[in-house]
């Protein structure tokens, strides 16, 4: 999705864009462009369609400047090109712009009546117009004006080669995060660009503006009121930003998966009363034991994870639950019930839809909590209360250790609630044993992967796939089938076990492997049964599973059969990352898709 980087200070701006820029290629992209305000005061503007390294490659010496914006564009209204990529410039203002402006058909058509000419099919354009023609004093009045004609979302920045080391920044439903220096500010639509300069990050709300300038910034809200904002310290190394040696992130990031799962428990499992304890719930026992039922929203892979954890919930503490996806529960007029526990998932914690959720749940008086990865992200700080993931900055487009890490928590949340239910403490103690063991049994998965990877490559082969399971396993095939498709661009349906008679099993020939996932639990044999009837249809058939032996069989360590789902997934993501290394693709930045979804 879009990014956006800014700096003012007294350095050149040029290589800290450009490197900010390279830091935000992760979230998907394809255009990229500058604009800085030059030692004469005049605008600098360089854009083009491509890659940032071609952006920077394409820049003279003399194109520098001590205030500057920069921007990785996705395209949403006109095609990737280097007339629509930002920034976009009216006289001597320049804007980037994240998010979308629904009423923009109508404010070019205005600005087009008063004679101005617009250059791009961007919805974005009408922006540095708008700003260009306020007769405002100050830049943020202008911005400020401007915004107030806006209907949709947005992240921007602004420069003007009138106000000369003032840059604007605002956010409605775009994330935009400043970054403060010595003497030099700078601001980010993720921190990923910020953590090489500054680890203090101010995060701004919703219909909030910025001005910043070297020595400080100032922030108010849409109607002018001052706010004030208390610096947050990023804790992330920056490291954890780079490759480090991996060829991929997305391989970095299944293999730092043992680590990710003993920060997501690290002080929350208590021996003596074999619970857990999640700081951030803010639900005391008695508000706990009022819950009727628990209602868990998300996207994409964060929706499975979401029904991993209402299986274990239901499971563990007996509490009806279900998990549904955001994107859809949004449109549905939802009835939001008091003794309902609602919990919205998300790795960025700026997931548009999901985002969207939280605020109508809330509107409508329902209780959020947050189970988030992003530290400081729009949801975490929307939701009542919540759990961070503590799994690290997650910079592949495919999910992987944040899914797992998510499982993890809800494996949390299940055995503290059921610990005030019905879970007895022996269950408890199972339970808390099994999560013990979570991070040396992955390990032991990761061991396998020269022998996935040569089933990967003779599966990419093939040009579609099926996955099924049965309960436990029916959220573990769809999120095998979803990081497959991602990334491999390999068809892949998921389907319960359960449901294969119903219809897909006529599409099973000798072309069409599916990969079942089979626990040794108490439906083995209705699994066995299940392949059976694949296999008479010349169906290969692949299992990940507690049994062997078998070419086509990836066995797992035995876990508590409730936390299963955790350990089956891990051999599907290197199933998904090999076939798509096979396949020669960007597993990085899968082509179409972005790491983190905030427009509507
Ligand atoms: C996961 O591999 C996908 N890239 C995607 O489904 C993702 O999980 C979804 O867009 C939700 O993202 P979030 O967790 O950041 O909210």
């Amino acid at each position: 999705m879009c990014g956006i980087v800014a700096y003012t200070g007294p350095r050149d701006a040029v290589p800290i864009l450009t490197e900010g820029l390279a830091r935000l290629e992760y979230r998907g992209y394809d255009s990229a462009g500058i604009a800085v305000v030059g030692r004469s005061e005049d605008l600098r503007v360089r854009k083009t369609e491509g890659r940032v390294a071609e952006l920077t490659a394409s820049l003279p010496a003399r194109f520098k400047g001590s205030t500057g914006i920069g921007h990785t564009r996705w395209a949403t209204h006109g095609e990737p090109s280097d007339e629509n990529a930002h920034p976009h410039v009216a006289g001597g203002v320049a804007v980037v712009h994240n998010g979308i402006i629904e009423n923009a058909d109508e404010l070019r058509a205005k600005l087009e009546a008063d004679g101005v000419v617009l250059t791009s099919e961007t919805d974005s354009e009408v922006l540095p117009h708008l700003i260009a023609r306020s007769s405002a004093e100050e830049l943020e009045d202008a911005v400020r004006e401007a915004l107030s004609q806006i209907v949709g979302t947005y992240g921007i920045a602004v420069v003007d080669t009138r106000h000369p080391g003032v840059l604007v920044v605002a956010r409605n439903g775009s994330p935009v995060v400043i970054g403060i220096g010595e003497k030099e500010m700078f601001a980010a639509s993720d921190v990923a660009a910020l953590v090489r300069y500054t680890r203090q990050v101010v995060h701004l709300d919703d219909g909030e503006l910025a001005t910043l300038r070297a020595d400080g910034f100032r922030t108010s809200t849409l109607d002018a009121r001052a706010t004030s904002k208390e610096p947050s310290v990023i804790e992330t190394e920056e490291a954890a930003y780079d490759a480090e040696g991996y060829t991929h992130f997305m391989r970095k990031e299944i293999h730092e998966q043992p680590a990710a799962v003993e920060r997501a428990l690290r002080g929350r499992l208590d021996g003596r009363f074999h619970t857990a304890h999640l700081g951030g719930l803010d639900l005391d026992p008695r508000e706990a034991r009022a819950i009727r039922r628990v209602k868990i929203l998300g996207c994409g892979s964060a929706y499975y994870a979401g029904q991993v954890g209402a299986q274990l919930i239901e499971e563990l503490a007996r509490i009806p639950a279900d998990a549904e996806p955001a994107s859809e529960f949004r449109y549905r007029n939802p009835v939001v019930e008091a003794d309902t526990l609602y919990i919205a998932v998300s790795q960025s914690g700026e997931t548009y839809d999901t985002l969207a959720a939280v605020q109508e749940l809330r509107r409508k008086g329902g209780r959020v909590l947050g189970v988030v990865n992003a530290v400081g992200s729009a949801i975490g700080r929307e939701c009542d209360g919540g759990v961070y993931l503590h799994a690290g900055p997650e910079i592949a487009v495919a999910s992987t250790k944040a899914w797992t890490s998510t499982a993890v928590v809800f494996a949390l949340l299940a055995l503290h609630l059921g610990r005030i239910h019905d879970l007895s403490p022996a269950d408890g103690r199972r339970i808390a044993d099994g999560l013990r063991a979570l991070p040396g049994q992955i390990e032991e998965i990761l061991r396998q992967e020269d022998r996935i990877a040569a089933l990967a490559g003779d599966l990419a082969r093939y040009r579609s796939m099926l996955f099924v399971g049965r309960v436990r396993g029916w959220p573990v095939a769809r999120e095998g089938a979803q990081k497959l498709k991602e990334v491999s661009y390999v068809h892949a349906e998921a389907y319960p076990a359960s449901e294969l008679k119903h219809g897909p099993l006529a599409l099973v020939n000798p072309d069409l492997p599916t990969v079942a996932i089979v626990p040794d639990d108490e439906l083995l044999d209705k699994n066995r049964s299940t392949l059976g009837e694949i296999r008479a249809r010349q169906g290969r058939v692949v299992t990940i599973g507690h049994r062997g032996p078998g070419e086509d069989a990836i066995v797992v360590p035995k876990s508590e059969p409730e936390l299963d789902a955790i350990l089956l997934t891990i051999p599907l993501q290197l199933l998904a990352y090999h076939a798509a290394v096979a396949l020669g693709h960007d597993v990085d930045k899968p082509r179409n898709l972005a790491k983190s979804v905030t427009v509507d």
